[in-house]
């Protein structure tokens, strides 16, 4: 990244430049990990086999405490969630230190698993320095995680691969957040793309990676998150607008993640938009249910549900009341 986007973006002779993707050499791909598990992998673990996994961070998403954060994940395991996502802001503060964070969340995680029957995960944020990232990931393994999360382009690229390579030998896979990204990719005249951190994510071996929903709060057109799906899950990518072709060389696929203003009442949406191996992430959409969190979990499972067995939402939710209410009080209307 030095030589491709390095010191050529700051010249005084260039007014405007813009990297919108990298094809990258079979020699060179195959020299990184690639994710270790990938969408294959995840969903193996997970023992979910067709439809969408789904997610959810507690809301407000920075400030509580360890209790009531772990009381929000046992609520939201409970009512159908499969993974519970700390805030890319939320790492180690004095309210919510990461140790005790994860004894507390993995011992409901695994009550969790028993009610219900169901496996449950946790997408816990490791990002810090580099080797304090390390000890994290293995203070996860210790407690029984299959996952660790971090925010790649804060903790920057070496640290992330570091990362990847502790988390081979302990056997996690990682859920990769893309906050700062938007810092740089968002002016279409300059900076460097999103495809490009896809691109990089991918290689270096994220398991999971946000690339926007469309229609939700945050930017992002259509035809980028699409074009974002296909870098991260097929082994061929078309060229296309902005768009180099690609041979991934038999590489794993990343989890696409959907994320940012999302509710029962546009998952159709989204699941018809981006197929089923996406990670929906859901946070406010949960959490604003009328009848609480445990109630919009189940509101936004029973929405996959419906999905899943062809069935309109108003259809299923005449006989399922959480989602009942969770489009009367939502509809299907779209963050502007
Ligand atoms: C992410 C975002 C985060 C986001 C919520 C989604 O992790 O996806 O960066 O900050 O806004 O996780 O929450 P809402 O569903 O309430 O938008
Ligand atoms: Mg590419």
């Amino acid at each position: 990244m030095s030589s491709v986007a390095g010191n050529i973006f700051g010249m005084k002779a260039v007014k405007n430049l813009r990297l919108e993707d990298i094809e990258w050499p079979k020699n060179m791909i195959k020299s990184f990990r690639g994710p270790q598990f990938g969408v294959e992998g995840v969903r193996r673990f997970m023992q979910v086999k067709k439809r969408p996994l789904l997610a959810c961070v507690p809301k407000p998403k920075v400030g509580m405490t360890t209790k009531e954060h772990t009381k929000v994940g046992y609520d939201i395991w409970k009512g159908g969630v499969d993974f519970l996502k700390d805030d890319e802001n939320l790492t180690d503060q004095k309210f919510n230190r990461f140790k005790d964070r994860v004894k507390s969340c993995f011992k409901y995680r695994d009550k969790a698993e028993k009610e219900t029957g169901e496996r449950k995960s946790y997408f816990i944020n490791v990002t810090g320095e580099t080797k304090e990232m390390l000890k994290r990931a293995r203070m996860v393994k210790d407690h029984g995680g299959e996952f660790v999360m971090v925010d790649i382009l804060t903790a920057g690229w070496a640290g992330f691969q570091t990362l990847r390579e502790e988390c081979q030998d302990l056997k996690l896979a990682i859920h990769a957040h893309r906050a700062f990204h938007a810092s740089f990719t968002r002016d279409k005249k300059h900076g460097v793309s999103m495809l490009v951190v896809a691109d990089l994510s991918r290689l270096i071996g994220a398991d999971n990676l946000h690339i926007g929903t469309v229609i939700g709060k945050l930017v992002g057109s259509r035809e980028e998150v699409l074009s974002l799906r296909d870098e991260l899950e097929e082994n061929f990518v078309h060229e296309g607008n902005h768009r180099l072709a690609e041979n991934w060389q038999g590489m794993k696929k990343t989890f696409a993640v959907s994320s940012g203003g999302l509710h029962a009442g546009i998952l159709p949406y989204i699941v018809n938009f981006l197929g089923k191996d996406i990670v929906v992430q859901v946070g406010g959409g949960i959490h604003g249910h009328p009848k609480g969190s445990y109630a919009g979990a189940k509101a936004c499972r029973q929405a996959l549900e419906a999905i899943e067995w062809g069935f309109s939402l108003k259809e299923y939710a005449s006989q399922h009341k959480e989602l009942k209410e969770a489009l009367k009080k939502w509809g299907n209307t779209r963050p502007v």
